[in-house]
This record gives structure tokens, sequence and C-alpha cells, in this order.
């Protein structure tokens, strides 16, 4: 039997209340949480049932780079909505093959195949997929200080032949990316840390064994983990050690990608090129749900006579390439990803350094576009962390004024979209400065 809907009839204009009663939320334990109403949103301003509007510095989950309810991303949704909203993965179809056209273009020279998926973790998943079934390898090499994503085990649950191709659920194995702040190999320097971060793999992989390894996957810049952002050679040292032992480098570009740090993706910024990209939220701001892979065209053509035993019912959704396009072509007629790089260089490098020079209990400072951390520590000589409490405290005075700002462990992470004016991010950095200093910061 299923619930008596005329309970929902009394509740149904309260969106509070009918999520209380219905809905499961992501990532956390149900019962004592406080969800905030949120009622519609405009470039950087969402706002808030109770009418006030907010500062998003957030971007959400990291993935509204274009801001909220950007007109030409909304006609693009109107047109193909009219025109078709769904149609299954094996048809063409203008707006997939446009919006293929468009990623892959941002992707360096020789990658010309995007295979779409719903999201950043099904993209992960069939980077890894791709990546194994191109060395007949198993093991994947990833960060402890990464994330790449939430599914995992849907194909080891399946009963056909679709699973024994990817019968993979072993096989990962975790080791340590340059964190100077907090040096696993006592470095000094970013050019120590990253030499010895280079030497540490290295080891890593002549121990598991280089011709079990599938590949390398790396986020260009770790962001849940801390807005992380490599020494210059990392992954030029990473390129030239997988190339050394033929194992294949996937670049996660989900989060950092389409803008965030000022470059269309981050990789831009260093001198290499990985094997395999994946992609998702930037790509059209998740106004639609869309994610992807691009493959270098060795990989690609591997499949060119094999099945790639992979695949999804959405696969290059049509409302979501519709969102795609209009993301693109508006992201580069109103050099949305140069304003990220400038508001970085100009606006939140300088002023969120000296935030630094103010307030103690800030340890680090790091960042660059629209993709900032402040470490907070109680201690800025023994670096131990700022407790919870207070980070609380901190998240709780940004409400009181006007401010949505991320809290990652000890970490504040300022991520607003990447159309934020320099007006916008002085008036965010302004309040972040007063939330310091009312949390005793
Ligand atoms: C770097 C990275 N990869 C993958 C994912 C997973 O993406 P999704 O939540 O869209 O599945 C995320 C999500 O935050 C991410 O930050």
């Amino acid at each position: 039997m299923g619930h008596d809907l005329s309970q929902d009839a009394e509740i149904w204009d309260d969106a509070y209340k009918l999520d209380r009663a219905h809905v499961f939320h992501s990532w956390h334990a149900q019962r004592n949480l406080d969800p905030t109403e949120v009622v519609t949103g405009h470039g950087v301003w969402l706002k808030y049932g109770d009418g006030r509007e907010m500062l998003d510095f957030t971007s959400q989950q990291v993935n509204v780079n274009i801001g909220y309810q950007h007109p030409k991303v909304i006609e693009g949704i109107k047109k193909q909505a009219e025109l078709l909203c769904t149609v299954g993965p094996d048809y063409a179809n203008l707006a997939r093959g446009r919006a293929a056209s468009l990623v892959a273009r941002r992707a360096p020279e020789g990658f010309d195949k995007v295979f779409f998926t719903n999201a950043g973790a099904d993209a992960n998943e069939n980077a890894m997929r791709a990546a194994r079934l191109f060395t007949g390898r198993d093991k994947i090499l990833s960060s402890y200080r990464c994330y790449h994503g939430n599914t995992g085990a849907a194909i080891s649950a399946t009963g056909d032949w679709r699973r024994k191709p990817n019968d993979y659920s072993r096989g990962h194995v975790h080791f340590f990316t340059p964190y100077l702040y907090r040096s696993e190999f006592s470095a000094t320097t970013q050019e120590e840390e990253c030499e010895r971060a280079l030497a540490h793999l290295e080891h890593v992989i002549q121990f598991e064994g280089p011709d079990t390894i599938a590949a390398v996957l790396l986020e260009s810049v770790p962001g849940t983990a801390g807005i992380i952002i490599p020494p210059k050679d990392y992954f030029k040292g990473v390129r030239e050690i997988t190339k050394k032992y033929s194992i294949l480098m996937i670049t996660d570009e989900v989060m950092a990608g389409f803008g965030r740090t000022g470059f269309w993706f981050a990789l831009d910024d260093y001198d290499y090129t990985p094997d395999i990209i994946s992609f998702a939220k930037g790509c059209n701001s998740g106004y639609v749900p869309a994610g992807g892979v691009i493959m270098s065209d060795p990989v690609a053509h591997r499949f060119d006579d094999i099945v790639f035993p992979g695949g999804l019912t959405y696969s290059g959704h049509p409302l979501a390439m519709g969102a795609i396009v209009a993301t693109q072509e508006a992201m580069e007629e109103e050099h949305i990803v140069d304003n990220a790089y400038t508001i970085g260089k100009d606006v939140l490098g300088p002023q969120l350094t000296a935030l630094y020079d103010k307030h103690p209990k800030i340890g680090e400072v790091r960042g660059k576009g629209v993709f900032w951390a402040v470490e907070m520590v109680a201690d800025r000589t023994t670096k131990e962390p700022l407790d919870d409490a207070t980070m609380k405290q901190i998240v709780a005075e940004g409400d009181k004024r006007g401010l949505i700002l991320g809290v990652h462990n000890n970490r504040i992470h300022v991520t607003p979209p990447c159309v934020i004016s320099a007006d916008e991010a002085t008036q965010g950095v302004e309040i972040l400065d007063q939330m310091l200093t009312a949390a005793g910061c």
C-alpha cells in the first residue's frame, strides 16, 4: 500500500514539509536535517524561500560555472525540448553531435571522440573501463586525496554478459600526491614535493607490478580533497613515468574543468597530454545532468572493431546536449573563462591573501581562477586543523550575512560561479572577513 495522498494535499504548497516527509538526502543522516528552501536564482545569487537573496560562493557542488538561470542556456534547453525531448543513444542527433564537437575541441590535439554519461562518477567508471580494456590490465592507481564519484556496485550486481568484461571490483591502489602544506615527504619547497611525490609514485608502480596497472587516475586539481594545486611539473613527471611503464593516464576534469581554474580545462595550465579525460559539472553547469569521457584517438580506435561494453539509456540525452551546446557557446561569447582567470588573479587571490595577513587561524590560502581553499588551523605552527564547532560557526555567520560558503573539514572552499563580477567577489570576501572575525579566527 502506498502512503495516503490526502496527507500530502495539506502540505502541497510547502517545500520544506514535503521535503522532510518524502525526500531522502545524499550524504546525510536524515533525522536532524534542516534543508533551506531555494526558490530561484540569477547569476551568482540565489533566492531563499524566506525571501533572502544570498551570494553563492559555492556554485552548489562546484558545478554552476555559468551562474543561475543563464538566459541562453534556458533558451537552448527550451528549443531542444520543443524539437525532441528524448531519443536513445544509438541514433545520430544534431544536438549530441554538436555537444561532442564543442567538448572535444577543448581537449588537446588528438582527442576527437566523446562518450556521454549522466554525471561525473559514471564518466570515471567508463574512463577506467576503457583503460582496462585498452591495456588488458586491471589496477587503477589514484590519490588518497581525491574524489571521483559515488557509483561502483551496479555492474558487479548485473547477471548477464555485461558483468564479465567489467568484473574489476578489485584492483584499486592509492598513493600520495603533492600537498606541500601537509607534505607526506617532509618537503619544504614545491620542487622537492614534486620530485619526491614522483619518486613515491614510481615506487608504488614498481611494487604493485607495472604490468598489472591499467591507469593512473588523477584530478587535475584535487577539489573536494582541498583544492590542492599540483606543482607545475607534477603531471609532466606522471606522464613520463606512465609512458615508461605503458600505463594510461586519466585526467579527471569533473570539478576543475570548464573554466573553474581560469582555463577551459585545468590541464591546460600544465605541460602534458593524458590518454583519457573525464568531465561533467561545468560542461553545462548542471542545468540538465551530463558528463562524459573524451578519448584520445588510440583509445577510441581500440573500439573501432570491438564492442565497448559500456552504455547508458540516457547517454547523450538531447536536453542535456542542448544545454551543453548553449553553455559552451555562451561561455565562449561572453569570455566567461577569461573572467574566472582575471577574478582569481586580480580579486580573489590578492583579497584572500590579505585575509591571511589579518586572521591568525588561516593556515594557508591556495587556488586559482574561482577555485580557492582557505585552510583553517588552530595554530599556524602545529597546523592542527581548526575544530568542527568553529568551522560550523563560520558557516552560520555567513548565513546571517547573506553568503553561502562551502566548508570541508577544516577548509573553506571559495568557489563562486565563473561569471562573478569583481564587485561581487569583493563583497563576498568582505563578508568572509566579518565572519572570521565574528568566529574569533
Ligand atoms: C573530481 C570529481 N570527480 C567526479 C565527481 C563525481 O561527479 P558526480 O557527482 O557528478 O557523479 C566529482 C563530484 O564532486 C568530482 O569532484
